[in-house]
């Protein structure tokens, strides 16, 4: 999953997610359209230079490509692991206003089981901590850190390997200060947990928003301080035994997500390799282009194409942006 030089395409957005990504560009969001828009972005000629992965939504794991394949198995056999996202969303918690636990503890042992069968061989679970006046509270960070810990340590019991994701959102004004203490107390909370449930750290793979300024915040950090900020807390809390490290791309602008990486990626002597398991900022200029009309799949698949490429070379810590304009 962290081979180098390829990182993980985040295709498991949930059929309401999907909804809006396809609005935003005039496209009716049917299971055919959906099934058609995995298809482009999968059957793109050389993506498997760049993607170690790609985390599939239940619906997709169970979808065929145009060869006739189940998507696992068309993956598969281009030597892409196929995974899957099995939390099922989340919901207010009791009493706190503002905040969200992540829900799909129930049942999920026998659905690992057969999402093993259907050949997934990781899986993703997503925790939401949003930043805000007296939030996150220390009862958000404890029922977010044991859900995550709970199902990874399901994960590992059905052999397949969880990737935790805690996700501290970049929505608000606050500094790039305030996020750096939230995500250490969430990564501390987590891995806590993580150790109270007995995984092996061996076997996990940690999915991370950076430390980045509020999007709403009038100083915008630069990729330098996003890397030192993000790699101190990382330091501080993830274990060196774990085998790498992925990041969100998290509403960052694409080119921004690809500059962090690579400020992070370029620094020498850190303990995993980092990489990518971005959505939005590998996905948004192929969406764009697609727009629904087959006419404009090979276009789009060459700018899926250039985005999987630029943040391979930023996961080696390659990246610049005069690289950007450079063609294939
Ligand atoms: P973004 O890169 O768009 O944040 O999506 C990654 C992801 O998997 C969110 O759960």
């Amino acid at each position: 999953m962290v081979a180098k030089g390829k990182g993980i395409l985040a295709a498991d957005e949930s059929s309401g997610t999907c909804e809006k990504r396809f609005q935003s560009v005039g496209v009716d969001c049917t299971e055919e359209s959906r099934r058609a828009y995995r298809g482009l972005l999968f059957g793109t000629p050389g993506i498997e230079q760049f993607l170690s992965g790609v985390i599939l939504f239940d619906e997709t794991a169970r979808q065929k490509a145009d060869d006739g394949a189940t998507f696992p198995a068309y993956l598969a056999k281009k030597g892409i692991i196929p995974g899957i996202k099995v939390d099922k969303g989340t919901v207010d918690i009791p009493l706190a206003p503002g905040e969200k636990v992540t829900e799909g503890l129930d049942g999920l042992s026998k659905r690992l089981d057969e999402y093993f069968k259907m050949g997934c061989r990781f899986a993703k679970w997503r925790a939401v901590i949003t930043i805000g006046k007296n939030i996150p509270t220390h009862s958000c960070l404890y029922a977010n850190a044991h859900a995550l810990a709970r199902y990874a340590a399901a994960c590992q019991a059905a052999s397949i390997v969880p990737m935790i994701e805690p996700e501290v959102l970049l929505d608000g004004e606050h500094t790039i200060e305030r996020c750096e203490e939230v995500t250490e107390a969430t990564l501390r909370a987590t891995y806590a947990a993580i150790a109270a449930y007995n995984v092996f750290p061996e076997f996990l793979i940690l999915k991370t928003s950076m430390v980045v300024s509020g999007k709403g915040n009038p100083r915008q950090a630069g990729p330098g301080e996003v890397a030192e900020r993000t790699l101190r807390v990382l330091k501080r809390t993830v274990p060196a035994a774990q085998p790498g490290i992925v990041f969100l791309s998290g509403g960052q602008s694409d080119e921004s997500a690809t500059a962090h990486l690579s400020a992070m990626a370029a620094t020498k002597g850190l303990p995993w390799p980092l990489t990518f398991s971005y959505s939005r900022a590998l996905q948004n200029p192929a969406l764009n282009t697609w727009r629904g009309e087959a006419g404009n799949v090979a276009a789009a698949q060459k700018a899926f194409h250039h985005r999987a490429r630029m943040n391979s070379l930023a996961c080696q810590g390659k990246w610049r942006p005069e690289l950007e304009k450079q063609a294939a």
